[in-house]
């Protein structure tokens, strides 16, 4: 069914790529899929130290910037981590919050993700709030809280008007990185799930606007069954996106299912 927010496809190059892979990559990717910019937002977030020249590389061709986190204060002795502003300076327009990975790995909770929200928000940035439950949480009939509880701590103190910026990537844990992908029908349940939670914190109208991507073990041939679900605005999409080919796949099911 068609609806009309404007698909939105992410490619989270995680800690992949070197100086030169990342380049060509990029390159790749804009040989790829330029001609697709038009009708969807594509987002590339490679690591942080090859920012600058992915940025160079997209140039005006119609991408989105990305950056795979932030740091929630503007400067100081904080070692290690990226300001809003400093993604700013690169053209950065977009970041991912509350990834699964600084979630589970890096040890990230709700208040810390939250904080770098509004931060990246006030920043001007467009911010891709990740929830997600893993497999015991799912077993334990626990899916719909879990993704609940995390929307309604990412967004604390977001004012409606803000979240014109925002967009949610519903990614289940043992989706990520396993080739083992949600059903488009189990996907959508959680997308209804999370439409209906923004409604009830704001209204019918920020509820229809906000894009909501699927994430995990998202590929060439399942995109776009994924895809023709209505609740499913495009994806944040992992290893896939480390090759042009199975990327413009992808970013093609996102426009062809609009
Ligand atoms: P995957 O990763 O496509 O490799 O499963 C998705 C993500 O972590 O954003």
């Amino acid at each position: 069914m068609a609806t009309t927010r404007r698909p939105f496809v992410g490619g989270n190059w995680k800690m992949n790529t070197d100086l030169a892979s990342a380049v060509e990559l990029a390159d790749d990717i804009v040989a790829a899929c330029s001609h697709l910019a038009d009708r969807c937002d594509i987002a590339l977030y490679p690591p942080f130290p090859y920012l600058q020249v992915v940025g160079r590389t997209l140039g005006h061709h119609g991408f989105l910037l990305g950056a795979q986190d932030v740091y929630y204060q503007s400067n100081g002795a904080y070692t290690g981590e990226v300001s809003t502003d400093m993604l700013l300076d690169l053209n950065v327009k977009v970041v991912l919050v509350g990834h699964s990975e600084r979630r589970h790995v890096l040890g990230e909770n709700d208040e810390l993700i939250n904080a770098k929200l509004r931060a990246a928000l006030e920043a001007g940035l467009q911010v891709v709030l990740c929830i997600g439950e893993t497999l015991e949480q799912r077993e334990a009939g626990d899916t719909n809280r879990v993704n609940v509880s995390q929307l309604m701590a990412g967004l604390r103190n977001v004012a409606p008007e803000q979240m014109g910026q925002v967009a949610i990537a519903y990614e289940p844990v043992w989706a990520i990185g396993t080739g083992q992908v949600a059903s488009p029908q189990d996907a959508a349940a959680v997308h209804r799930i999370i439409r209906q939670s923004i409604a009830d914190l704001y209204d019918d109208g920020t509820a229809e606007a906000l894009r909501i991507q699927y994430g995990g073990s998202v590929n060439a041939t399942n995109a776009a069954e994924l895809f023709s679900e209505a609740q499913i605005d495009g994806g944040l999409i992992g290893g896939a996106s480390l090759d042009s080919a199975k990327f413009k796949a992808i970013v093609e099911a996102a426009v062809g299912a609009n």
